[in-house]
């Protein structure tokens, strides 16, 4: 029988800030929790877009098992022969296979094995090719080589995450939904016995619009004019804000999914039988006895 396993997800980590409050807060949730495998969704790690090799690194040092990314995977060049290189590091399955990196992985511990999914969204997204089929061929690929499965939806439409969560329910351990960062209340275990959640939120400044500075981005909505492509995250790693509204804004919030299993009832092909039993979903709000919890600068 096997045991069971505790999955922490942390949600999209945007800019330095979030980066920072990720890598601070790591430490306490793993006592805390003791989770088994911590998967985090590092798309808008560098300044907001994309994600670095030096600050993957950073997180896999931090003990981060698995990086998720999705549709800013490619927006620091350097982050190519990363993708082909590291195992653990995933773009979007359901990108074209041309594209760098690859869409899963299995990683091992205490002689439990998760196998990790990311796919992209189809609606309002960019991706190459169909998240659906391409579940299915992630989960053929699996078959026999990971007792439990996340996959990670990162989609901008909520009916998209909703009917994937419903098409793998049974088939894997868990569906979480990322990219809107905004935490939906929705988190469950569906009839199958899969872990569903439709946005788990970001790990990143409250105090904007999705972690963009939040001027920028009314400015953009207010005048209909291009914008969006040139904001800034409110915190990133290549120019950190000095500004007041970085520092009064400073709260943070990370989604996360941690998930103990153990039941006897439910069949999952996607690999073998590992019963399911337990879904708990919590969205962490930091504050200090100030009211603003900051990140050490030093990481
Ligand atoms: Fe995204």
């Amino acid at each position: 029988m096997p045991r069971a396993v505790n999955i922490l997800f942390a949600g999209d980590v945007v800019g330095g800030l979030g980066k920072r409050t990720l890598l601070g807060l790591l430490p306490a949730l793993r006592e805390r929790l003791e989770p088994d495998f911590i998967v985090v969704n590092g798309e808008n790690a560098a300044g907001g877009l994309g994600i670095t090799p030096r600050i993957a690194d950073q997180l896999f040092r931090a003990g981060v098992d698995v990086i998720t990314l999705g549709n800013h995977t490619y927006r620091q060049r350097e982050i190519y022969g990363y993708l082909d290189a590291r195992r653990e590091i995933l773009r979007p399955a359901n990108f074209l296979r041309s594209q760098p990196g690859h869409g899963w992985c299995v990683v091992e511990r205490g002689g439990v094995s998760l196998g990790v999914v990311s796919l992209s969204g189809n609606l309002f997204m960019d991706a190459g090719r169909p998240a659906f089929a391409e579940a299915d061929a992630a989960l053929h690929a699996l078959r026999d080589r990971a007792e439990h499965v996340l996959v990670d939806m990162h989609a901008e439409a909520t009916s998209e995450k909703v009917g994937m969560g419903w098409y793998l329910d049974g088939r894997v351990t868990a569906v979480v939904g990322t990219h809107t960062h905004v935490p939906t209340a929705d988190a469950r275990i569906l009839p199958g016995g899969t872990a569903y959640v439709t946005d788990v939120g970001m790990t990143g400044p409250r105090g904007g619009v999705i972690g963009v500075k939040r001027e920028q981005a009314i400015e953009a909505m207010a005048t209909k004019m291009p914008g969006c492509e040139l904001m800034t995250a409110m915190s990133s790693e290549h120019g950190k804000s000095k500004s007041s509204l970085c520092k009064v804004t400073g709260q943070c919030q990370m989604g996360s999914l941690y998930h103990p299993v153990s039941s006897p009832s439910v069949v999952r092909p996607a690999g073998s039988f590992i019963p399911l039993s337990f879904h708990y979903a919590e969205s962490f709000s930091f504050r200090a006895p100030d009211g603003l919890w900051r990140p050490p600068q030093s990481l």
